[in-house]
């Protein structure tokens, strides 16, 4: 538990930072899986400080996100790609053919290939060695919805409608608002070495509490997160307020 989402931020970045610098002095890569929404704001802004201010550098950084709206294309302001770009990649010196999202814009036939193709991929890079979440009011981690198999693979999912409605600002409206998504399974996230679940405010109180107290339960896809042997919450104040 933290007193700000800053501090949190802070102590993770510091986190990654160190793998970063232990892989590339043996010359390997690190890889790292992220997340998109508000909660991951203020570490990555800390990343960019990290680059800019004290040369941590993301040459040997190699990511994977979790998941990412069907229909939008990479240029639409809403996309996670777009997301990503703006409030990270385009602010570090990661290589452009390091960085991997599930794309928006695959017809649907061709959909089940693409994940796939994006399980193969994390495998090839050697798998995940640290995964940061944030988590939605229905409890999902990525877009893992209500009813998400513990073992489940990248594929295509249909929106909540609380994640819809969450969105719902951001898109101008709920009308806007893709109603599915392409996202990592829980069993892909699982599969990560080590992860990091990040939560603040109010908002995600009751959630959190769910996660971390409650019964694992597919109806709370983060709950599976308490049988993995590396996984932790990092929370501040308002999100432990019900813990
Ligand atoms: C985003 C993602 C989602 C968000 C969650 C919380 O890539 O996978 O699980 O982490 O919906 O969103 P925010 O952070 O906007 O509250």
């Amino acid at each position: 538990v933290f007193e700000s989402p800053e501090a949190a931020a802070k102590a993770l970045a510091a986190e990654f930072a160190e793998l970063i610098k232990s892989r590339a002095a043996e010359g390997k890569t690190a890889v790292l899986g992220l997340a998109t929404g508000s909660t991951p704001l203020p570490f990555y802004a800390e990343l960019i400080r990290l680059h800019k201010e004290e040369g941590l550098s993301f040459a040997n950084v190699v990511t994977f996100n979790l998941d990412e709206y069907s229909g939008l294309p990479r240029e639409h302001k809403e996309s996670y790609w777009h997301f990503m770009h703006e409030n990270l990649f385009n602010h570090i010196d990661i290589p452009a053919e390091n960085v991997n999202l599930p794309s928006g814009t695959v017809a649907e036939a061709d959909v089940p290939a693409h994940c796939d193709e994006y399980e193969k991929a994390i495998v090839a890079a050697g798998g995940i060695d640290f995964q940061i979440l944030g988590i939605g009011r229905t409890g999902h981690i990525g877009f893992n919805e209500p009813g998400s198999p513990k073992d489940s693979r990248t594929r295509a999912i249909h929106l909540d409608e609380i994640t819809r409605q969450d969105a719902a600002p951001a898109f101008d409206g709920i009308d806007n608002v893709p109603t599915s998504a392409i996202t990592m399974g829980c069993g892909t996230i699982l599969d990560a070495k080590k992860i990091v679940l990040m939560s603040w405010g109010e908002k995600k109180a009751a959630i959190t509490k769910e996660a971390v107290q409650g019964p694992i339960s597919d109806q709370v896809s983060a709950s599976f997160l308490q049988e993995h042997p590396d996984a932790r919450f990092f929370v501040d104040t308002a999100a432990a307020s019900l813990l």
